[in-house]
């Protein structure tokens, strides 16, 4: 293994977040852990699982060092978790909703245990019959959907997640089900289904009945007769509205997500985690972590001899946990149990980019992200085929289905969006680019600081263009592009978020999903103020094209309260 980087200090706000909701805490309050104390803690519960192996004293060392240097994270559940009494560890659950009374509030139930403890939970509204069926044994007609989704959504404002995030959901419905246009504009009141995500699963057969302006079938689930037909168009056009508004609904291809299940023999995928980076069967639940690609460019290059050891104890890792997870129900438990999935994903994606002097918004950036993902896959693949040899391969595998050699885990990698990780590891987030060249840091009593992107300025004091005014400029305008005082190779490099065309937003997805990535990807297709609904429209076909396995677009300045700003808007 070639020699680790030194390692980074915590940022001040990364500091922040950790004693607010990381490090473990007294019943006063009084914060117990230090970053080293905490990894420790992750690194002993996760390497406890292989005692008796011959490397089993090392494997904590070497977890501990992984995280400590930021080289690698585990999900949230898992750094404030593991080691805990409460032991839950991972981030995505799906949860099935079965159309009758008991099987809905079983699993609004189970969502509340879910959330309990940390993790999100993804939902497919898709069994339930629509809004006035007839309901046989009270002779009464049926809520629908959209109304149960309210009560997940009422249990969920009540139940924050173990005291530390707002819980989170998915919350799916496929494009043939007769309460789809009812769906699709739901979240028109911007007070209503707050703990939702609302996505519409879309299918290839609607895809074709868009292109070729035909009529498609909307279907009962319960009784599968045929109730209605639909002009496609006029529903892709009614989404497309939707998003262009407030970026809901979001669209998943359920049709390319089941082409990569690798345990059909269980059943389908309907659903994913609220953030859409994991297709899951019904009761799965899935352990992320993610590797901090900027710490893995030596000069000018990638170091694929460290990357490769680095992914591969991160598969032991993920693998470790799902044998030292407290699953919130037996279910949970046993579906997870049959097919050991893990999320291994990314951060500082745009990091490396910069490092490696490619924008992200280029051929050569997208060439670049696509081999380094490959890479990653295929070392994960390798580290789980070596540990199926030692310890078996996941029970559900079956050479029928499967296209691959025996290995442990049925899925290894996805991309999350890494949202408080990758600040705690002070990188631009999963697969993103940077949002924004400047951050603005809200001081004691009430300034707000704007800080420059570090990477920027290493770059600007080494290429010689720094000065105070410069970045004071930058700040003012949260943008690299048009400054004349910055060469044109470095406004391509440092392009954020708002300044990348959608067009190369979703290439870049593609180009990820295509490379290795066996779950699927949480990305934001910013768009800018400006945009129209044909760019939506020219969007989601791409994606489709592409081979997505979903698309979120969100139209700057679309919807209320909006968290992000770039530059000093904020
Ligand atoms: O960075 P962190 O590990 O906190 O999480 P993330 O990568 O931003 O999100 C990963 C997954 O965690 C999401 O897709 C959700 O399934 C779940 N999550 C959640 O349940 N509640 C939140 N408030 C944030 C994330």
């Amino acid at each position: 293994m070639s020699e680790s980087k030194p390692q980074s200090a915590l940022t001040e706000t990364a500091e922040t977040v950790l004693q607010r909701r990381y490090y473990l805490k007294d019943e006063n309050g009084k914060v117990l852990e230090n970053w080293d104390i905490l990894c420790r803690r992750v690194a002993k519960a996760v390497a406890a699982v292989d005692a008796g192996q011959p490397d089993a004293e090392e494997l904590a060392g070497q977890f501990y060092t992984m995280m400590h240097s930021l080289d690698f994270l585990p999900n949230s559940p898992c750094l404030m978790n593991a080691g805990t009494d409460l032991g839950q560890l991972s981030a995505c659950f799906v949860l099935p909703v079965e159309d009758s009374m008991d099987g809905i509030f079983t699993s609004i139930r189970n969502g509340a245990l879910v959330h309990k403890t940390g993790g999100g939970t993804g939902y497919s509204f898709s069994r339930l019959r629509p809004k006035n069926a007839a309901v046989k044994s009270t002779q009464g007609v049926a809520s629908g959907p959209l109304s149960f989704a309210a009560v997940f959504d009422a249990a969920t404002e009540t139940i924050k997640q173990g005291g530390k995030r707002r819980g989170a959901n998915m919350g799916v419905l496929r494009v043939d089900h007769p309460d789809i246009l009812a769906f699709i504009s739901a979240k028109e009141d911007q007070s209503r289904y707050n703990n939702f995500n609302f996505s519409v699963a879309i299918t290839d057969a609607f895809m074709q009945a868009v292109k070729d302006d035909a009529s498609y079938d909307l279907v009962n689930p319960a009784t599968g007769a045929v109730s209605d037909s639909l002009p496609a168009r006029q529903v892709f056009e009614e989404i497309i509205d939707r998003a262009w508004h407030t970026g809901e609904p979001g669209v998943l291809f359920i049709d390319a997500a089941n082409r990569d299940n690798a345990t059909p023999q269980l059943g389908d995928f309907e659903a994913t985690n609220p953030c859409g980076e994991q297709w899951l069967l019904p009761y799965e639940s899935c352990n992320l972590g993610s590797i901090n690609l900027g710490r893995f460019v030596t000069g000018g290059k990638v170091d694929s001899t460290r990357l490769a050891a680095t992914v591969r104890l991160a598969v032991r890792f993920l693998d470790n946990v799902i044998d030292c997870n407290r699953f919130p129900i037996p279910e949970i438990a046993a579906m997870t149990q049959k097919t050991r999935k893990v999320g291994l994903g990314i951060m500082g994606l745009h990091d490396m980019l910069i490092q490696l002097e490619l924008p992200y918004a280029s051929q050569e950036g997208r060439k670049a992200a696509a081999e380094v993902m490959n890479f990653i896959h295929a070392e994960a693949e390798q580290a789980s085929i070596a540990l199926a040899k030692l310890k078996g391969a996941f029970p559900a595998y079956d050479p029928q289905y499967n296209k691959y050699p025996a290995r442990r885990n049925a899925a290894l990698t996805s991309i999350q969006p890494t949202g408080t990780v990758s600040m705690i590891a002070d990188c631009a987030s999963g697969c993103e680019p940077y949002f924004s060249i400047v951050m603005i840091k809200h001081v004691m009593d009430g300034d707000r600081l704007p800080m420059v992107n570090r990477l920027f300025e290493q770059v600007a004091r080494r290429e010689g263009f720094y000065s105070p005014r410069l970045m004071e400029k930058v700040a003012a305008s949260g943008s690299v592009v048009g400054q004349q005082e910055i060469p044109e190779k470095w406004q391509e490099i440092f392009r954020t978020a708002q300044d990348i065309a959608p067009e190369d937003h979703i290439r870049m997805q593609g180009a990820l999903q295509k490379s290795g990535v066996d779950s699927s990807i949480s990305k934001t297709i910013n768009m800018p103020n400006s945009a129209t609904r044909e760019d939506v429209r020219r969007g989601y076909l791409l994606a489709h094209e592409l081979g997505c396995k979903g698309i979120t677009v969100y139209r700057d300045g679309s919807r209320e309260g909006q968290v992000l700003n770039a530059g000093n808007r904020s």
